[in-house]
């Protein structure tokens, strides 16, 4: 499958296919790139998918320097990016040259950022290798490293080039890791399209079953939706705000619990059935879409309770969210699946209640 981003001089496709990364270099050079590309990416992606990567693109004729960064979280760094800066520029990296991400959506923020920044910017090109990655990370051209403070706090909007998804890859994810991609793939069908919410519920079974076929069709599926929502808000003015749908509350319960306890996805899950029982508890939402919300998390392995959730706590974070305007935090609530709303000054008692029936 590919999917058009139109976003006029700054449209991409995102080709999403099993055993796309060996075709890579031919798809490169058909977009007339320079000669030269580093693949940017950690040493585990390094070991499993590199040589398929580079294979394809020194095939294409294109002269290709690794660039290796640490795993997860400890690549978004200052310190990281310089190396990367430091890696191009040795490796005669010019204007006209391309920085590829092959990996998480960690690896895809940083090389992303070094892209950005490098002599004011170079052609990028996203190889998400996680679901994360694939359906969210790699598509809308946010790319950020972190700030000692706070999360993606340093960074720059510039889409990539071109996309490319391998669903295999995601066959060497760990359990947990998998899962956890799972939730964005639920949220983009509560909030975007009620027929592929109930694709994601009749395929619920195939796709944690991790059968090849399910997961190109759903994170294909996927990839339409987000790639939807940046064509019409490519700066996040307003709409994009949709896709942060069981995020006010998921990333509050991450910073509370130190970013230990849970994994985004399982911190999102808990975020989409606390979102959803605010909706229910303002009158905003029936019991049967709440209902079909959690039953769909659930199917697909993801918590949809969890013990000893210090709601004050939680509220006191959802205040520092950054996506706060004003100090106005906004929810995104689901009144049916398929459909969302922005709903200002939720009343504190309310989300307290909320969170409160995540209790076991
Ligand atoms: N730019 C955006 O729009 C955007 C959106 C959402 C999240 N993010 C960012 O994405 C990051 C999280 O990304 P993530 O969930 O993909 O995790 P990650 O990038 O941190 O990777 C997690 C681990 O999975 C391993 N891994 C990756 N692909 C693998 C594969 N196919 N097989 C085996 N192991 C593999 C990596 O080596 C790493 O150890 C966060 O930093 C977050 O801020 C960015
Ligand atoms: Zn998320």
């Amino acid at each position: 499958m590919v999917i058009n981003v139109d976003l006029g001089a700054r449209s991409y496709c995102i080709v999403v296919e099993c055993g796309a990364l060996d075709t890579v270099g031919a798809r490169l050079s058909a977009l007339g790139v320079g000669s030269r590309a580093a693949l940017v990416s950690d040493a585990t992606i390094l070991r499993l998918y590199g040589k398929t990567v580079t294979r394809s693109l020194e095939g294409a004729g294109l002269l290709v320097a690794p660039v290796e960064v640490p795993e997860g979280e400890a690549a978004k760094t200052l310190a990281v990016a310089e190396r990367c800066w430091e890696a191009l520029l040795a490796a005669g990296l010019d204007r006209t040259s391309t920085v590829l991400a092959l990996g998480g959506g960690a690896v895809g923020d940083v090389a992303g950022f070094a892209a950005a920044t490098y002599m004011r910017g170079v052609s990028c090109v996203q190889l998400p290798t996680t679901v994360l990655a694939q359906v969210d990370a790699s598509i809308g051209g946010k790319t950020a490293i972190d700030h000692p403070k706070a999360k993606n706090l340093i960074g720059a909007f510039h889409q990539p080039r071109l996309v490319i998804c391998d669903p295999a890859t995601t066959l060497t994810l760990s359990r947990r890791e998998f899962r956890s991609g799972l939730a964005e793939i639920v949220k983009h069908g509560i909030v975007l399209d009620a027929a592929y919410f109930a694709e994601v519920e009749r395929d619920a079974p195939a796709l944690s079953a991790r059968e090849l076929p399910a997961l190109e069709r759903i994170i294909g599926g996927s990839c339409r939706l987000k790639a939807a929502v940046v064509e019409r808000d490519e700066r996040e003015a307003e709409l994009r705000h949709v896709l942060n749908y069981g995020h006010t509350i998921g990333h509050a319960l991450e910073a509370v619990t130190g970013y230990a306890r849970f994994a985004h996805g399982e911190a999102v899950s808990l975020g989409i059935v606390a979102e959803a029982r605010l909706a229910l508890r303002l009158g905003l939402a029936s019991e049967q879409t709440v209902r079909r919300q959690e039953g769909l998390l659930a199917a697909v392995g993801l918590p949809v309770r969890a013990a000893g959730i210090d709601g004050e706590a939680v509220l006191a974070a959802i205040a520092r969210d950054k996506k706060a305007r004003d100090g106005r935090v906004p929810f995104v609530l689901a009144p049916e699946i398929g459909a969302f709303r922005l709903v200002y000054d939720v009343p504190r008692s309310e989300v307290l209640a909320a969170l409160g029936e995540l209790r076991p």
